[in-house]
């Protein structure tokens, strides 16, 4: 098993970590940790969390809408440990 990079708190307190993935949504489905999505690709906003802790990155910019504090876990990755609220 690879070392976790990073830590992903979830709000209902279980631990996740983000492990060798292409995007955070990858690594928490291979935790079994369930979340809603549809398009995959940053687009619908489906798989729209809140972060409350912690940076994240995109490799290109979603086109989904984004509050404040919203991320898009299928296409963002933790750019350190991560707190977030699904
Ligand atoms: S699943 Fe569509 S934006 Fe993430």
């Amino acid at each position: 098993m690879q070392k976790p990079l990073f830590n992903v708190l979830l709000d209902d307190g279980r631990e996740a970590h983000f492990q060798h993935a292409a995007t955070l949504l990858e690594s928490l489905e291979a935790q079994d940790v369930a979340v809603h999505y549809q398009c995959r690709e940053g687009y619908c906003g489906s798989c729209r969390v809140q972060l409350q802790e912690g940076d994240v990155y995109y490799a290109e910019e979603p086109m989904a809408w984004l509050n404040e504090g919203d991320i898009l876990p299928c296409c963002c990755i933790p750019k350190s440990d991560i707190k977030i609220k699904l």
